[in-house]
């Protein structure tokens, strides 16, 4: 997929809610379109939660993704998704980005960006998914500590301001090669390098799970859907596809 230049807006309710309304307008709006905000006054983010940035300064945007991807692969986009922005972290910033199941980028162990993946109805043999992605550029710390989760920012370990819109290309960059990867070869031709970029492999995790009930055990793998699998300590393996990963010596 190639990405078509972004559409920026000062001011929107949410890039992932703008891109939702430009489809209905026009219902043949091409793949690869991309909406940017500099601010965002009702930031979404996974399991109904605010997102929250601080305008002008953070990298909110969306873009429209066209599959013939089944629908329950999904959950791999947003770990593909994930993947290439920790690597154009590391490549062009020499930031050491890690993630964390499902959708979290993390810098020293502190969030810096969130990605949420939204089912988008479908086109000819197409289905369309609208990915959102958040991510803290030149957050203060004054600004980072309003979170309610360890977050941080890409300023606060450069040491210096980072050009917004500039990451934003080079995002796009890197995403243009790993998405069409993950079309062509599937994400099991990313999931090793998904793990080596994963810290919480063989660690005792718990999984809080969407209907309240929770699931605790050693986290083994990355199933081909995207689901977390996990042993008990009776044995018992488990996969598990939604949910959040609580890990049981380090909550983040
Ligand atoms: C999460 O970590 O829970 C996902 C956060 C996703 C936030 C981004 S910001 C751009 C796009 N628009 C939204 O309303 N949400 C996503």
């Amino acid at each position: 997929m190639n990405f078509l230049p972004a559409t920026w807006f000062d001011h929107l309710d949410s890039t992932n809610r703008q891109l939702q309304r430009l489809m209905v307008e026009k219902p043949d709006l091409p793949a690869g379109t991309v909406i940017a905000a500099r601010g965002q006054t009702a930031g979404r983010g996974r399991g109904q939660r605010i997102w929250l940035s601080t305008p002008g300064k953070d990298l909110t945007f969306s873009f429209l993704m066209q599959t013939e991807s089944p629908k329950d692969y999904f959950p791999t986009l947003t770990l593909a998704t994930g993947l290439s922005i920790a690597k154009t972290l590391s490549d062009n910033l020499e930031l050491p980005a890690r993630l964390k199941w499902p959708n979290d980028v993390l810098l020293h162990k502190k969030k810096v960006c969130g990605i949420l993946c939204e089912s988008a109805g479908t086109t000819d043999r197409q289905r369309n998914a609208i990915v959102g992605i958040g991510l803290n550029v030149n957050m203060s710390d004054a600004d980072t500590q309003k979170i309610d989760r360890p977050a941080t920012s890409l300023k606060r370990h450069t040491g210096h301001t980072v050009d917004v819109e500039e990451t934003l290309i080079q995002i796009l960059d890197g995403l243009e090669k790993t998405l069409h990867q993950w079309e062509s070869e599937g994400f099991g031709s990313l999931k090793a390098q998904w793990l080596a970029r994963c810290d919480d492999i063989g660690r005792q995790i718990t999984l809080a799970r969407p209907d309240g009930r929770s699931i605790s055990g050693t986290f083994t793998d990355i199933g081909s859907h995207g689901e977390v699998q996990l042993t008990d300590p009776q044995g018992t393996s488990y996969s598990i596809l939604a949910g959040d990963m609580i890990l049981n010596s380090n909550r983040i």
